[in-house]
């Protein structure tokens, strides 16, 4: 299906979907409007983007306790390097516990933990988080952490993942999360980028069953990264692990007879909370930078007004925290607005396609967020386990990471939400830190539609002379005005941060955001995604670049060259599917082909494991040597191959294969 038809189609959706009034009216965002005298949800989204400076300002009272008030809502003095709240005093962690264990919210739940096995849950409370986030805390400063220090955290999706996120914020150290599905190579170019003191990892997880080892990647990243002083170590399935004399310890040990108060350092808003590592058009995956300030506004006020979660909901949002989306929505949105939230360490399939609706219904989840893979995984495989559950208490549906096509929508709003309950597709970034283009719980949805840019923000779609194209029209997506959770900069790369996000229109709109997503309005003015305009591929919501895949192929002795592109697939989104050129005398054979598959896995992680590897002589390259993915791929796809006039080698695109759909 062409990629401009599959709009089209999109475009002409004319079902519109109305969310019962019950429903809105109990929502946060309209009785907000209600408030201040919006009549309508178009004007109050207008406004608050006309006066984005006075809506953050609100917002930043509204959702953050500030140590010391800022001044100062924006400095836009040093474009792009914006600088939010200035003045103030500020820490995350401060708003994300302490007020809370320190309040009315002690008792109350911050985390459900469900580990994997059946039965091996509990549930921890604001008061207990606090306690273990001091402990944490201290043990780090213990061990020579100080302000401004990186500490990685390689863990799977366990309390002591957000125990150690919030432990760096409380102390002002940098927390650097890298997701567990990454292996020894990808742990290791991050560690050494963010130059780590400190790595937190786990003996193992469980993944459908089975314990699975994780400390092994850590000893393999380790032989290269002297940064590192100290590796601690979570017990989690028990499994005999080598320790290194005097550089490894046991989390238990670590934080055993530390303190249970810490003091919370109170920062200025700029200083950096986190760096995340995420892809780009290079190989070289990118720190985005940060900050406190902003952190401690928008994931909450965006938990509060997009995903609409009160006080007695129970918020489940299914990413993994070495995501964005776990960052904002598992760590920082919900515990700032002091909600209870489910920490799931498995898989959706263990031990049966039940698990995920048997924990909606054991602990009353309200709000569920997951992502589009996930909810085609579960059409594909039949709603005879949706069915065995009870499912009735969920009143908000919420998708991230890709298009939400229209069928996934319909088969989720009918066997999730009761038909009932509105489904938020939320576009943002691991760059915006929260949501950024999304309907309402009040707004009429399209499915398949992203619907409008949230208030506060001015979201626009330009054309390549920085114009915004007309309804109808497709363009770059790009931010006119800052907001407060924007990314700061590239950890050491302030000439490509620059480059990728501030260039393209600096000459005509100075401090216009180019987000790297393309995208279109239809005639009702409501916003349809159409993917990325980089070399960068989603495959299960998961962002990885295509240049990362090739240079881990190349790694492969018998490797000279790779290309690799993204298959369209109807459950991943895409896959992973590599072009490889091998060293000269090399025989192509089946069993080669699979071995470079496994040796990327080794490298990269599983999530960058490429479903299929063809062997070419040659691939299409532009006079500068570099690779024409699209190209490849239009071919590989069957599609039209445009103008090749800038490839050095033309005869090169008829050796690609056309690959089996
Ligand atoms: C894509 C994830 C369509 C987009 C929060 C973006 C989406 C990239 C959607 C960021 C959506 C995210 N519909 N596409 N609702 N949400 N994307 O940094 O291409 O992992 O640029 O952040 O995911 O991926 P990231």
């Amino acid at each position: 299906m062409a990629e401009t038809a599959k709009t089209a189609s999109l475009q002409e959706e004319t079902r519109i979907f109305n969310t019962p009034q019950d429903i809105i009216e109990y929502s946060n965002a309209y009785q907000w409007m209600k408030k201040k005298g919006f009549k309508t949800e178009m004007e109050m989204r207008k406004w608050c983007s006309d006066n984005y400076i006075e809506f953050w300002d609100e917002m930043a009272k509204t959702y953050a306790d500030w140590s010391v008030p800022y001044t100062k809502v924006l400095d836009d003095s040093g474009k792009p390097y914006y600088k939010w709240f200035t003045g103030g005093k500020i820490n995350v962690a401060y708003n994300a516990v302490d007020r809370h264990a320190k309040g009315a919210k002690k008792d109350k739940v911050a985390y459900h933990f469900i580990g994997e096995p059946v039965g091996d849950a509990r549930d921890i409370t604001y008061g207990q988080l606090y306690i273990e986030v001091n402990k944490m805390a201290n043990a780090l400063k213990g061990a020579g952490v100080v302000k401004g220090d990186r500490v990685v955290a390689y863990l799977p999706m366990i309390p002591e993942l957000p125990i150690t996120m919030l432990a760096c914020a409380k102390i002002g150290a940098i927390h650097t999360i890298v997701f567990s599905g990454f292996s020894s190579g990808g742990l290791n170019s991050r560690v050494n980028d963010a130059e780590a003191k400190v790595v937190v990892t786990a003996d193992g997880f469980y993944r459908r069953g089975k314990p699975l080892p994780l400390k092994p990647n850590v000893d393999e990243a380790m032989k290269t990264a002297p940064s590192v002083q100290k590796v601690v170590v979570v017990k989690r399935t028990g499994v005999a692990v080598p320790m290194t004399e005097g550089r490894d310890v046991y989390y238990d040990d670590f934080v055993k007879g530390q303190s249970e108060e810490c003091e919370t350092v109170m920062l200025d808003p700029e200083d950096r909370l986190f760096i995340l590592y995420t892809s780009g058009t290079t190989g070289k995956p990118k720190g985005i930078e940060h900050a406190h300030g902003g952190y401690a506004v928008t994931p909450a006020q965006t938990t509060s007004w997009v995903m609409d979660v009160h006080d007695d909901d129970v918020f489940w949002c299914t990413a993994d925290c070495g995501w964005i989306t776990g960052h904002s929505y598992v760590v920082y949105g919900p515990l700032c607005l002091g909600a209870s939230t489910i920490l799931y360490e498995g898989s959706p399939d263990f031990p049966d396609l039940g698990r995920w609706w048997s924990i909606i219904e054991k602990y009353g989840v309200t709000v569920f967020y997951t992502a589009p893979t996930a909810i085609r995984m579960f059409m594909k495989t039949g709603e005879e386990f949706v069915k065995k559950y009870n499912l009735s208490k969920v009143r908000i549906l919420a998708s991230v990471g890709e298009p939400l096509n229209p069928e996934a929508y319909m088969w989720f709003r009918k066997n999730i939400g009761s038909d009932r309950a509105p489904i938020i597709d939320t576009w943002w970034q691991t760059e915006t830190g929260c949501h950024v283009i999304a309907p309402l719980v009040m707004t009429p949805e399209k499915p398949g539609s992203v619907c409008f840019p949230l208030p506060g923000f001015n979201t626009d779609i330009f054309d390549e002379d920085a114009n915004s194209v007309p309804l109808g029209y497709g363009g770059n997506i790009v931010q006119k005005t800052p907001w407060p959770s924007m990314l700061r900069a590239f950890f050491r790369d302030e000439v490509r941060y620059k480059k990728e996000y501030w260039d393209m229109y600096w000459q005509v709109k100075p401090g216009t955001y180019l987000a790297g997503d393309k995208a279109t309005r239809d005639k009702d003015g409501y916003w349809w995604i159409q993917g990325r305009i980089d070399d960068v591929l989603k495959v299960a919501g998961h962002r990885i670049s295509n240049a990362e895949v090739e240079s881990a192929a190349v790694s492969h002795p018998k490797v000279a060259e790779a290309a690799v592109v993204g298959q369209p697939d109807e459950v991943k989104g895409e896959k992973i599917v590599a072009f490889v050129i091998l060293r000269d005398g090399v025989a192509e054979s089946p069993e080669l082909a699979k071995e470079i598959s496994v040796h990327v896995r080794k490298v990269l992680g599983p999530v960058a494991y490429p479903d299929k590897v063809y062997f070419v002589k040659d691939v299409p390259k532009t006079r500068s040597g570099k690779i024409m993915r699209r190209v490849i791929k239009a071919k590989a796809l069957g599609k039209e191959t445009g103008d090749l006039s800038a490839l050095a080698n033309p005869e090169s695109v008829d050796n690609i294969p056309r690959i089996d759909l």
